[in-house]
């Protein structure tokens, strides 16, 4: 039975829709918030609040299919105040061996202290977050970027699995994450639902979920059986344990579904023993699960450990091995990429693998193709697992055919003609990847680049994705990055080639130069990001932004550090956090080519990157160079530094002028000398402790 909404409540929910649709347009659509987001958020939480009391309300409000971000998304986005992290993998046991071995090394444990985990599923759905307010649910997100998520509370107020309030949480909030996933007989049910009325069928029960929860119309998620498990956890005021079995022990409680396979262990031969205990359930537990996840239980430990790039130190995901195929290898493709490298790429005859068809498969380079001795005409056997691109395991010899010979491996670019070659690296040793030396001569590169330029995580320009690219430098619109923020000005004139282009016009145009003007202020990290200097990721990226504040001062420390193998500039580049000597040449040689230096020049008139904040700015170190030296004895080195970059501080590997402190423990050497050279405040390890207030 439906509760009867009170009139008061009714009347203040149509006010709060009105108000936060007035204030959705203002922002998505004329870019022009009118409140600040702290009060929009404030609004929002009292009509979800009243929408969690009484669902009918929210049942009748379709305020974030109406609205919503621009074109790309259809959901209101949601930021993620504890962001949606990914797990590591483990593929074999002696992975798991080394998880532990890692763990202990970095906590210092000796062998004989226990040091329990749990073990998992690694259900193979989608990630959610939900956020309960004094019990009630508020709010749900997807993952997105990790970030950044999308709103789709509407949608999980239709799943049954889902609870719209906890039995007895005590907390004013708290976010479960979990994970949103279709068993596999709804699944197949669905398919054949979908093909009886013409529509389209789904890939797998993933896809099917996906598509379930990302449907504007909650009416439609509501006929989509979902299902959820819950395991972790986000933003919370508090938990209700010191351990990870404890607290989703207690979720269960609460009434939110949790995995009946999930077990403590206390030794790695026990979780391998597990994870093959699962695995020979796999097919019959009636959902996709990818694998099983390892956390270390102990939640004070989890904090200690902290995470690397996007991924928990504390956790691992051990998958199953892939699922394999038969097919015809009927070509070698090879594809030129943003640095040069020759990727062969094999076209096979589709064939289905574990529910998908595949008609491609990496064969990574010309030594692996030579190892497996592939052919063309070779029956082979390929996998694919999870979302990894399938690859070619190995060739049925018994099938192939007379009169093949070996693959031989092109030594020019197949798109620009230039020699191909594999360099050989500082370690002496041949690189695996051969390389076509054209560098921005070829267009095959030039492509690449612009791409990767105005991809997602670089400029992220809206409407200018890999086809348009394509389009535009075909027809030599856009050939070097700096182009694109000169084709509105060239367009204006009376050859107009854009407007004029087919399939174009003026409206389309108008909205692509309007995505391009949004770009000028790029934050510095996507900037230098987006430059595609080899082995320079988001992660380095942002590492140098931090370090060097502008693009000017980048540019000319990068020119410096590549005319002297002694400067002080290379010095400072290499004694950046994750900085090693290979990063630092790619850097530094990509400054050196004049071409490059063009486009950082040309691009620089156009655009004005945008310094970082600090990763935290009210610690007692936040912007602080720090160096530790020495013999550390109440941290490992690798966890002091963590601790230091969680806290804002910048560490660095060698003291230089530059350095506000250096930690010094026991048989501290030369770098006490160049402390005292540069005046360098100097910390024990236990002054260091009382300056970050056990942090
Ligand atoms: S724990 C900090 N536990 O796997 C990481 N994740 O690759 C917290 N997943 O995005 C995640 N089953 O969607 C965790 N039992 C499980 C899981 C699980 C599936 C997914 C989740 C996550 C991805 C990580």
């Amino acid at each position: 039975m439906a509760k009867k909404i009170p009139a008061e409540f009714a009347k203040r929910h149509g006010e709060l829709v009105d108000a936060i649709h007035a204030h959705d347009i203002a922002y998505h659509q004329n870019d022009d918030p009118t409140v600040s987001d702290a009060d929009y958020d404030a609004l929002r939480r009292q009509m979800l609040a009243l929408e969690a009391k009484y669902p009918a309300l929210g049942a009748q409000n379709f305020l974030d299919a109406k609205v919503g971000a621009p074109a790309s998304s259809k959901f209101s986005k949601v930021k993620h105040v504890v962001a949606m992290l990914s797990l590591a993998n483990a593929f074999a046991d002696e992975d798991v061996v080394e998880f532990e071995q890692r763990i202990r090394k970095f906590l210092n444990l000796e062998a004989s202290v226990r040091l329990a985990f749990t073990a998992e599923p690694k259900i193979d759905g989608l990630s959610i977050s939900l956020r309960y307010e004094n019990g009630q649910l508020v709010q749900a997100a997807t993952r997105g970027d990790g970030a950044e998520g999308e709103n789709v509370t509407a949608n999980v107020r239709m799943i049954a699995d889902v609870p719209q309030h906890l039995q007895n949480c005590p907390y004013a909030h708290i976010e479960v994450r979990g994970e949103i996933y279709m068993s596999r007989p709804d699944f197949l049910a669905l398919n054949a639902a979908q093909e009886e009325s013409g529509e389209a069928t789904f890939a797998n029960p993933r896809n099917a979920a996906a598509g379930s929860l990302r449907q504007l119309d909650s009416a439609i998620t509501k006929s989509r059986p979902l299902r959820f498990f819950a395991y972790a956890w986000g933003d919370v005021e508090a938990l209700p344990g010191s351990h990870q079995f404890d607290v989703v022990q207690a979720f269960k409680a609460w009434g939110l579904p949790t995995n009946p396979l999930m077990k403590l262990c206390t030794t790695v031969e026990e979780l391998l023993w597990h994870y093959k205990f699962i695995e020979a359930q796999r097919s019959s537990l009636g959902y996709d699960i990818d694998g099983v996840v390892y956390k270390v239980n102990d939640l004070g430990l989890q904090q200690r450990l902290g995470f690397v790039s996007r991924s928990p130190r504390w956790a691992i995901a051990h998958k199953f091995s892939a699922e394999q195929a038969t097919t015809l290898l009927e070509a070698v493709d090879i594809q030129v990429g943003r640095t040069g490298a020759l990727t062969p790429v094999a076209r096979l005859q589709p064939v289905n693998v574990g529910g998908v068809v595949v008609s491609n498969a990496t064969l990574h380079n010309e030594d692996e193709i030579a190892r497996k001795d592939l052919r063309i005409g070779d029956t082979v056997i390929i996998q694919r697992a999870g979302d990894v691109i399938p690859q070619v395991v190995s060739v049925v010899l018994e099938k192939r055919p007379a009169n093949t010979t070996p693959y031989i491996f092109p030594t020019t670019c197949p798109v620009c003609g230039s020699q191909a070659v594999r360099e050989t690296k500082a370690s002496g040793k041949t690189d695996v990847v051969r390389r076509c030396t054209g560098g921005l001569v070829c267009s095959a590169q030039q492509i690449e680049r612009l791409k990767h330029f105005a991809s997602r995580n670089a400029f992220d320009i809206e409407g200018l994705g890999d086809k348009i690219v394509e389009e535009f430098h075909a027809s030599s619109l856009v050939l070097m990055p700096q182009d694109i923020f000169t084709l509105a000005k060239r367009d204006a004139g009376s050859t107009s080639p854009l407007r004029q282009k087919e399939g174009w016009g003026p409206a389309s145009a108008d909205n692509l130069f309007a995505a391009i003007e949004a770009r000028r202020n790029i934050s510095f990290d996507r900037f230098i990001f987006a430059l595609g200097i080899r082995h320079v990721g988001e992660t380095t990226a942002r590492v140098l932004a931090r370090a060097y504040h502008d693009a000017a001062t980048f540019r000319d420390q990068m020119i410096a550090a590549g005319l002297d193998e002694n400067s002080e500039a290379l010095r400072e580049l290499v004694s950046h956090d994750g900085i090693g000597a290979t990063v630092a040449e790619a850097i530094v040689q990509f400054f050196a080519e004049p071409h490059n230096l063009a486009v950082v020049d040309q691009l620089l008139q156009e655009v004005s990157p945008q310094a970082l904040e600090r990763v935290s700015n009210d610690t007692a170190v936040a912007g602080k160079t720090v160096v530790f030296t020495g013999a550390l004895e109440r941290f490992t080195r690798e966890e002091a530094k963590a601790t230091a970059e969680r806290l804002g501080a910048k560490v660095a590997g060698s003291v230089s002028k530059k350095t506000d402190l250096l930690i010094a423990g026991p048989g501290a050497g030369s770098k006490l000398k160049d402390a005292e050279k540069y005046g360098v405040k100097m910390l024990s390890e236990d002054e260091w402790l009382q300056l970050i207030g056990g942090q």
